[in-house]
């Protein structure tokens, strides 16, 4: 098996899979009792929520087949690496951890080594794998993530390599399980691909085509969640706001949180990501109107030069992105805002880097996530014959680093004083105490114990850290 074009049906494919689990399952019953210990798994998950999602859906493969999932990856019986390409750093230490588990392998030839997501839905890394990494057992790809338990099964019996990778998506699959990393806040898709094509990206040619899960399927699944304990849900889709374009029945993205923000019991909404060029006003409207949708958006500007823009094909000017920042400020006037910066695109000038960062000055970003371009084989950026230099690239990431840094820091200290809600999620990592965030996303560390975890709390902000905030119940 290898590349394959295939579109069985999901139900049918989840029904497969699950018969084939059982037999896994009990064939890994034998095999423990044999060995007198548990079998155990470790993922190791790189990239965007997605991924973290889908290695959800992963781990519950895995404990319905027998594995015990280990927090730590030596030692363990399988591995399943769940790659990302969206820039070359993430595929290096892919490459990187494969390497060093030759070794391993040789020691342990019955551990099993999978390697699946968006790096596999390149054939020059599966002709790459298949070069140099022969002890790797399963490849599969983000499109037949459901099949893992079939794949598994045959690579038991046989000794070479296993591939299978769909070139398409297929229909969206519904009813496999995830186990959460977190009963609080989870994860659920709204809709799965891309279909905008910006000019630097692989995601569109990784993840496949837009297509959106129907209403009822997620709304569903939110009501199971929050009936499990889930006070905070984030839909997530590469671009929400083109939700339900692919539907029969006529909904968009404001529709669906009006019908999630019903359900009871769901205190927080988040959303994630917002593509400026599709941001309605009929979407701000249901920001600001449902109480349980919180007032934080991330929404990614790339860049603030129309001419880089273009070339990005984002298909927005920053004089239209400006108007939406306007609005949603004057909207909601606490709402929070993030975004995703990319410096050193190619022909990047010195003029246009100063125009992003005007923007960045202008909007005032309460947290911003900043990349060096990459180069990824496959999209048209990679092309432009007009690549910038490294030096230039890092210099100029430096300077953006650091002016958003300080802005955040500026921003932080204004809050001091304010009392805001935090939903409590943990015990501190650094300090004493609780660590929780506001509806606008900060983190803070406040004083109170394990109890807290869970609950909805009034905390008065009394330190800004750099990037987190300090604060006192009240
Ligand atoms: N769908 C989301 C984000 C997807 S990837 C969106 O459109 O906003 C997450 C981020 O990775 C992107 O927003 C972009 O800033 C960055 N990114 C994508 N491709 C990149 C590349 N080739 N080099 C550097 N950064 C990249
Ligand atoms: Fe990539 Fe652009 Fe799609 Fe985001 S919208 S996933 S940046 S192609
Ligand atoms: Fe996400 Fe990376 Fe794939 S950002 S969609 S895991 S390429």
């Amino acid at each position: 098996m290898s590349r394959v074009e295939r579109k069985e049906p999901a139900t049918e494919a989840i029904l497969k899979n699950q018969a084939v689990m059982n037999q896994v399952r009990s064939r890994n019953d034998e095999v423990v009792e044999s060995l007198g210990r548990p079998l155990k798994a470790h993922i190791i998950t790189y990239g965007c929520q997605m991924n973290e999602h889908d290695s959800e859906k992963l781990h519950a493969m895995l404990k319905n087949m027998g594995y015990e999932i280990s927090p730590f990856r030596d030692g363990v019986d399988l591995i399943i690496f769940n790659t990302c390409c969206v820039r070359e750093n993430a595929e290096l230490k892919v490459y990187g951890n494969l390497g060093q588990l030759k070794k391993a392998k040789r020691k342990n030839p019955d551990m099993v080594i999978a390697v699946c997501g968006c790096m596999m839905q390149q054939s020059h890394v599966v002709d790459e794998i298949k070069r140099k990494y022969s002890h790797v057992d399963v490849v599969f790809g983000t499109h037949n993530l459901h099949n893992f338990p079939t794949l598994l099964n045959e690579s038991y019996d046989q000794k070479n390599i296993l591939v299978e990778v769909w070139d398409h998506e297929g229909e969206v699959v519904e009813g496999l399980e995830a186990d959460r990393k977190y009963g609080l806040k989870a994860f659920v898709n709204v809709m799965y691909g891309c279909n905008n094509f910006c000019t630097y990206c692989i995601v569109p040619y990784t993840r496949g085509r837009e297509r959106s899960r129907e209403p009822q399927a997620v709304i569903d699944e939110v009501k199971e969640l929050v009936a499990n304990g889930a006070k905070e849900i984030t839909l997530l889709g590469q671009n929400v706001n083109s939700y339900g374009k692919t539907l029969e029945e006529d909904i968009d993205f404001a529709d669906l949180i009006r019908r999630v923000n019903t359900i009871k019991g769901l205190e927080r909404i988040r959303f994630m990501t917002s593509h400026p060029k599709d941001i309605s006003d009929r979407l701000i409207d249901a920001i600001t109107e449902c109480e349980h949708v919180c007032e934080h958006v991330h929404l990614p500007v790339q860049a603030g030069s129309n001419s880089l823009l273009k070339r990005m094909n984002r298909k927005y000017t920053k004089e239209h992105y400006l108007t939406i920042i306007d609005k949603l400020k004057s909207k909601m006037p606490n709402v929070t805002l993030s975004t995703d910066m990319i410096v050193g695109f190619p022909g990047e000038t010195d003029e246009e880097f100063a125009e992003t960062m005007e923007l960045i000055k202008k909007v005032e970003y309460d947290s911003a996530f900043t990349f060096i371009y990459s180069v990824r084989k496959g999209t048209p950026a990679a092309e432009m014959d007009n690549q910038v230099d490294e030096a230039v690239k890092s210099e100029r990431f430096n300077v953006m680093l650091s002016e958003i840094n300080r802005i955040i820091k500026e921003k932080n200290v204004t809050m001091i004083g304010q009392t805001l809600e935090v939903l409590v999620e943990n015990q501190s990592l650094k300090s004493e105490g609780v660590m929780g965030r506001t509806r606008g996303h900060h983190t803070v560390n406040l004083n109170g114990d394990a109890s807290l975890i869970g609950q909805l709390v009034m905390v008065k902000i009394t330190e800004a850290r750099g990037h987190s905030l300090v604060g006192e119940l009240i």
